[in-house]
């Protein structure tokens, strides 16, 4: 059966540019995401260059990652950056308690990073230790990592091999302040927000975008408090926000194994993100009108209960047909919200909850959310098209949520894309679209699909949910009528 939903393109209210960085991605210390992740044992027989593995930095070298977050998450928060530099076989072991009790060999350090952001092309975003650290600490690590110049810093630098600084702009002042990071108040981390900034200096060359630690989901408190106290004094300000399947962290729910109205109740969740950056960015406005401070959801993406018989604190969850639209969704999301969502990390990028890629031994997967990200990088720095939806509904029980969402851009070469999400798991919606101010010729597309909302690739059927050619999207009159298939991402590219 099939539905129809009305959309309109604005090409002559574009002035907003979507920062690439809002697909960004996050490596934490956690279970298989660095150590049988990026990073392989010495003499590993698995392609690598100096230990870091190959096939995963070109998988992320194609969807163009602009930005990788690390140590942490949780772990950035008990991190001594000090004892993951020099010669390997002298960094002091750790534990890291956050997650499953293992030891940390800080074999993988800030060096290593910096060199795999290198093979990326990606820049780095580091979060520095507030909970645990000192500000001394933070301070000297910027010094190490960014001044050019003698001075105690610089020159460790350079005895471990990297004389010219990396210049990193990106730095987090501390992470979820308010749990594992501190367990502090709003007033005390912003105080000491403002006393770790205060050291973490500008060297010439490097102008630092600080991020202060934010809230958690609905806690608009914490972010009237950050803008009231700290302001303009950071570059962006962070929201965390997880989709949970049943809504419950003590039974999230299966990665692959769900009915449909558990798929529903999912989405209703994740499209909890619209409220929640309307909510924080309208608390923003107030102190910040001219939108200086940018929203920085540096921790997003679906949460499940862990695979069967896999260690509890590692979070390794399998990725299906609906992380793809929680992806196409939320990205959907961030787009229409360009003015003040800068920069966002999807958690997180290999092995650890919604991941872009999965890896058994020496096989690499990549999942239905690395696709997303794959069809949706025409988007990166391209000028927002404002797009209006008039959706059907999709209704399963008690949830109610719109089938289909949208987002819209013009890029530097004046080619159009339109992403088309349909969550509707069994009805086809034919979309009309207006457009405003948009002369375009030809269009093509893109689709990735499935018949179950629960599909997924494994190590044995890699392929089973890939991008194919969309060629359902034709021009009639002045509209164009695309038909989206149930469970399906589209995306659209118009060119004069
Ligand atoms: O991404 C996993 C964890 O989730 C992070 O370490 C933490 O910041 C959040 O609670």
């Amino acid at each position: 059966s099939q539905q129809t939903a009305q959309a309109t393109v604005n090409g002559k209210d574009a002035k907003t540019q979507i920062s690439r960085q809002i697909y960004g991605q996050f490596a934490e210390h956690l279970g298989r995401s660095i150590y049988d992740g990026f990073w392989v044992p010495e003499g590993s027989n698995i392609p690598n260059k100096g230990r870091i593995r190959m096939d995963i930095v070109e998988a992320l070298k194609k969807i163009h990652v602009p930005n990788l977050r690390w140590p942490g998450g949780c772990f950035a928060d008990e991190y001594h950056w000090r004892d993951g530099i020099g010669p390997r076989p002298q960094r002091p072991k750790m534990v890291n308690t956050n997650w499953g009790g293992v030891t940390e060999d800080n074999s993988f350090g800030t060096h290593e990073f910096l060199e795999l952001c290198g093979m990326i092309g990606c820049e780095p975003y580091v979060s520095a230790n507030v909970g645990s650290g000192t500000v001394e600490e933070m301070s000297k690590w910027v010094e190490y990592l960014n001044f050019d110049g003698i001075s105690p810093m610089a020159t460790l630098r350079a005895q471990n091999g990297h004389p010219a600084p990396y210049k990193v702009s990106f730095w987090g002042v501390g992470n979820e302040s308010w749990g594992c990071g501190g367990t502090m108040t709003p007033d005390f981390y912003s105080d000491q927000y403002r006393r770790y900034a205060t050291y973490a200096r500008d060297y010439p060359g490097t102008k630092l975008k600080k991020i202060a630690s934010g809230a958690s989901d609905f806690d608009y408190n914490w972010t009237e408090v950050a803008m009231k106290k700290i302001g303009t004094r950071m570059w962006g300000l962070s929201l965390h926000y997880y989709t949970l399947p049943t809504g419950n962290w003590s039974k999230k729910g299966s990665a692959t194994n769900f009915n449909e109205i558990e798929y529903a109740k999912t989405m209703r969740n994740c499209l909890k993100m619209e409220e929640l950056v309307t909510k924080h960015s309208a608390i923003m406005d107030k102190y910040d009108p001219e939108k200086k401070v940018a929203l920085v959801v540096d921790e997003w993406g679906i949460w499940t209960d862990v695979e069967p018989g896999t260690n509890p604190g590692f979070l390794f969850q399998q990725n299906s047909m609906r992380d793809a639209l929680i992806a196409g969704s939320t990205l959907n999301i961030f787009q229409n919200h360009a003015e003040r969502v800068k920069m966002a990390n999807l958690a997180q990028a290999v092995n650890v909850l919604q991941s872009l890629v999965l890896t058994q031994k020496d096989k690499m997967i990549l999942t239905p959310t690395y696709h997303v990200f794959d069809l949706y990088q025409v988007h990166q720095d391209a000028t927002l098209l404002p797009i209006t939806i008039k959706s059907p509904d999709y209704t399963v029980d008690d949830v109610t949520i719109p089938s289909v969402n949208a987002s819209a851009s013009r890029d530097s070469s004046g080619v159009v894309h339109i992403s088309f999400v349909n969550l509707n798991a069994t009805k086809k919606i034919t979309v009309s679209t207006v457009l405003q101010d948009v002369n375009y010729k030809t269009v093509q597309g893109r689709i990735l699909t499935s018949s179950k909302f629960n599909d997924y690739n494994s190590f044995d059927q890699p392929n089973k949910i890939k991008p194919t050619v969309f060629t359902s999207a034709k021009k009639q009159g002045n509209q164009l009528v695309a038909e989206l298939p149930p469970l399906s991402v589209v995306v659209l590219t118009l060119r004069k």
